[in-house]
Parts: C-alpha cells; structure tokens; sequence
C-alpha cells in the first residue's frame, strides 16, 4: 500500500472492507488461535516525564510502588500454573530497577516456568540490552509512539526519536523479537503522519506491534486533549495487519478501555494477541497510565476466566505455544511457532 492509500483508507467513509479485508489476512498469515500474554506492571516509578504518560515522574499525586521479588515471582507462577507461556514485564524507566535485578529476575523466572519473557522497561544501553538478553529475555516491547519526529520530540522531553529508533535496532542486532507501535490521537497527529506510522511498521517488519488509542489523562499536560477514537484505532490495526501480514498485534487494554467491546472489536479487525493483567489487585490503581483503565477492581484470576470467555466468544481457540514471532528466517527461535502450519513463515517459503 501507497502512503496515499493508506491516507484514503484512515479518512474514508466506510472502513468495513478494510476490516474484513485484515480479517482474512490474519486468518490466512496467523490462524484462528489467539495468544495470551499475562502482563505484571511490576514498578510505577518511572524517571521520564511523558506527556502523555499518568505515571510520569511529574504526576505528584500518584501513589509509587515497587513489587517485591517475591510478589512478581509469585504473579509468573500464577500465570503459568493457567497456561500462560508468555510474561510481560513493564514498567516506567526506573534506575532502582538496575540491569542486574531484572536480569536476576529474568533467570529466576525461566527456572520457575516454562514461559518466554517480553521486557517492557524502556530506554536502556546497548549493554543492559545484552544483559537482559543473555538472562533469557526473549523479547523486548518499545513502541515508536509516532513517526512525527516533532511530535515525539514535544511530547518526550529528554528523549530523542533517532535514539529510540537506535534501541529498536540494538535489540533487533542482539536478537529479541522486536515489538513495537504508536498511540492513536496524539495531539497534531494527522492522517498523513498515522500512515508514515504503519509505513516505518512495514519497513521495520516487527515482530510485534502495539497499537492503542491514546487516552487524555487528568492530571497530565495532555488533559485536554481529545484523544484517540476507537475507530480510527481499529482502522490503523487493520492496516498494520495487511502491510505487514504476519506480526502478532494485540488487541490493546487500551482500546478495551475506551469502548467495551474494543477487544474484540479489533481482535475482528486484524489482532491475533490479548494481554491480561496480571499484576496483583492491590497494585493495580497505581499503574493507571490512562484514566478508566479497564480491569483495575480484577484480580488476575479473573482476567484469565474473561479472556477465555471473550476468544471462545469470538470462535476462535486459544494458542498453546509460547506465540513466538512468525517472522522467522532468522530471527530468533520461533520456528515453533509455525509448526502447526498457522503461521505464514512456512507457507510464504512454499509459496
Ligand atoms: N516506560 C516504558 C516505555 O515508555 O516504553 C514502558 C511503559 S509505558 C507506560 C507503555 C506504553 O504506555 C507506552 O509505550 C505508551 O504507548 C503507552 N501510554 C502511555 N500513556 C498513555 C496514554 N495516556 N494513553 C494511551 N497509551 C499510553
Ligand atoms: Fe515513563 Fe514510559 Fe510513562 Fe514515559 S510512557 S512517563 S517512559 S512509563
Ligand atoms: Fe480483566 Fe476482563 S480482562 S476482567
């Protein structure tokens, strides 16, 4: 797709031929099953200031926390002992959390479970990159945010966009399976600049892309933004699925936060991933990065009965395997991923 069609696609007045039209790629490159990956929030301390962000370091009124050792080992094992074969690790950018915890994290929870391990802590060195990588870090999750270098740079103080571009590329050299994405709604975004979006997406072929509307938080520079609108999330989720045909997309929190059916809406719409939370109830008030985030009175018990319900809802079956990239070819160890012949690593190497 041209950057000019993608902008007739984000402006038209009928998107339902582009949804049914990502539905049938994700069949076609990612199957009917969809993956879960349980999300522990482990720290809202974060040294950044974000506009966007609810827990940037300038928001005073926030209550900080830091999970113990202890209290996220138990969250993996809850997650395991489900079926989970996925955790996601995220949290502010927090210098307490040094390289070497999280690394003794990492080798502590990939003795205790048979689950791969998504990091979601930031902007780090080259080498707390490798660290993280040789604890057993299998993938890493750093989000773009927008392609509009002025944009990012306004909303980022103290963070450049070539910089984070450069992380994204030192983790691809160090091997991770790469996630990443954009909010939707930004202020000053246009369709123009959502289409360079999916076009950097095309051209980084991640492994993984998140994609989420952006949602005004109170006490935030940003609160009187307008943030993002379901529908034109779901139209860049689809998008993100033709061009780039087999990455695995989630159905955000996000977008279930802004409408009710917003999961399932877009796991109709091109997503093949869903993230439940799994940070302990007594945590989870304090990692609101957004306001209304769904989930926040749930304990992780309960995420897990409610995805399951939501994907058998849906007609779809839920993944067994660990979900690694179907973007192979020498990234990483995901082969397994498409040996049930889901996956369209093998059948682009049919043909
Ligand atoms: N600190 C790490 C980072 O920034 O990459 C990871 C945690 S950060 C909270 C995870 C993501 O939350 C960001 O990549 C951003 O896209 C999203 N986010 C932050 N504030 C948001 C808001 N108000 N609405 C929607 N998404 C938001
Ligand atoms: Fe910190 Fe990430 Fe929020 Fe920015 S988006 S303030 S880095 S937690
Ligand atoms: Fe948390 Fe539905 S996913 S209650």
């Amino acid at each position: 797709m041209t950057r000019d069609e993608i902008v007739s696609w984000l402006i038209c007045d009928d998107p339902s031929p582009l949804y049914q039209r990502a539905d049938a790629v994700r069949k076609e490159f990612c199957g009917d099953a969809i993956h879960k990956r349980a999300i522990i929030e482990f720290s809202n301390c974060c040294e950044r200031d974000c506009h966007y962000c609810g827990i940037r370091r300038g928001n005073f009124g926030l209550t900080r926390y830091r999970m113990e050792d202890s209290q996220i080992f138990a969250a993996a094992q809850a997650a395991a002992a489900l079926g989970y074969r996925t955790l996601v690790l995220q949290s502010g950018e927090d210098r307490y959390d040094a390289t070497d915890r999280i690394c003794f994290l990492i080798r502590n929870i990939k003795k205790m479970t048979n689950c791969a391990i998504t990091l979601c802590v930031g902007e780090r060195t080259g080498e707390e990159y490798r660290a993280m990588r040789e604890a057993g870090a299998d993938r890493y999750l750093l989000k773009f945010e927008t392609s509009d270098r002025d944009l990012f740079r306004a909303l980022r103080p103290g963070s450049s966009y070539d910089e984070r571009i450069n992380c994204l590329r030192r983790l691809r050299e160090l091997d991770y399976q790469v996630g990443s994405g954009c909010m939707v709604g930004l202020p000053g975004q246009t369709p123009e600049t959502l289409a360079d979006d999916i076009l950097l997406m095309k051209e980084f072929d991640f492994d993984m892309i998140g994609i989420g509307p952006f949602i005004p938080h109170p006490d935030t520079p940003l609160q009187n933004s307008s943030g993002g609108s379901l529908e034109m999330t779901l139209r860049m989720i689809a998008l993100a699925r033709i061009v780039t045909r087999n990455a695995h997309l989630p159905a955000t929190t996000a977008i279930g936060s802004i409408h009710p059916q917003g999961r399932q809406m877009a796991l109709r719409c091109g997503a093949n991933v869903i993230m439940p939370n799994f940070t302990p109830q007594e945590f989870r008030a304090h990692y609101q990065i957004y306001p209304n985030k769904i989930c926040i009175n749930d304990r992780p018990a309960d995420c897990a009965v409610c995805v399951d319900g939501m994907i058998r809802s849906l007609g779809r079956t839920v993944a067994t395997d660990p979900g690694h990239s179907l973007k192979r070819g020498g990234r990483g160890i995901a082969q397994t991923a498409c040996k049930s012949g889901e996956g369209s690593y093998n059948k682009r190497k049919a043909g």
